[in-house]
């Protein structure tokens, strides 16, 4: 199923503490969205991606993308104060797609398998996203006082990408903007429609790079891929 994907990179990495984007830090000699890109760039079925950038980090960008031989596919939009925003951005520019998946930047390891079987989900039923069952117990806390413990059976770990019919997804982002609803995932404002999420079982090592110690699992996943190749 060819699909386009918004891919929003357009965050300050505070978490991070690195003092930029994070997007730019390296891994393996090469900027975190460069891992990020490449997989987009090298699956067939995707025909386009929209990267949502920082209007102070389009210099960057602009240099990056002049290293790549193929760059036909990306086009870059200016992102906004949240996640949200920069995605809406992204959606703004597309004409002409049937299935859209939202793709943080910050997510390097997403494997093509996951992503053709999300975009298949989401031709047939609408909506679908990435997600791994909680390993931990979750509970719910108070002022540092347990209130819940939340049945694990039921929990599961959502990550992106996250794919929908375009006409979906567009309608979700209009209404959350009319009731200024702010979610920090693409599903949350679909479900807002009543509209059913489908889960696709991703990986456990498809990390967001959020907090410094991300950095160093991040190298551990890229040497035990390579050693497993
Ligand atoms: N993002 C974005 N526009 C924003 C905020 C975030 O495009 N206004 C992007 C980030 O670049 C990242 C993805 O959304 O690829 C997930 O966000 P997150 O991990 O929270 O990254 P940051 O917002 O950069 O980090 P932090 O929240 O720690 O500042
Ligand atoms: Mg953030």
């Amino acid at each position: 199923m060819e699909y386009q994907v918004i891919i929003p990179a357009a965050g300050q990495g505070k978490r991070m503490g690195a003092g930029k984007n994070k997007l730019f830090l390296h891994l393996n000699g090469k900027p975190i969205i460069s891992h990020t890109l490449k997989v987009f760039l090298d699956d067939e079925k995707c025909s386009g991606i929209i990267l949502a950038i920082q209007p102070d980090d389009e210099d960057f960008f602009k240099k990056l993308l002049n290293t790549y031989s193929t760059t036909k596919k990306i086009h870059l939009v200016f992102g906004g104060a949240e996640r949200q925003y920069s995605v809406f951005n992204g959606l703004k520019v597309i004409k002409d797609s049937n299935i859209i998946l939202v793709h943080d930047g910050a997510r390097p390891f997403i494997r093509h398998e996951v992503i053709h079987q999300l975009a298949k989900a989401a031709h047939e039923k609408g909506a679908a996203i990435a997600a791994v069952p909680v390993k931990d117990t979750i509970k719910k806390v108070q002022d540092f006082q347990v209130v819940e413990t939340i049945e694990r059976t039921s929990l599961w770990q959502v990550q992106t990408p996250q794919a929908f019919r375009f006409s979906l997804l567009w309608e979700a982002h209009h209404q959350a903007l009319q009731e200024n609803f702010l979610g920090t995932d693409e599903a949350s404002l679909v479900e807002r429609l009543q509209y059913p999420v489908q889960i696709v079982t991703a990986d456990y090592d498809n990390i967001k790079l959020t907090t410094p110690e991300d950095l160093y699992i991040a190298e551990a996943i890229l040497k035990h891929r390579s050693l497993n190749k």
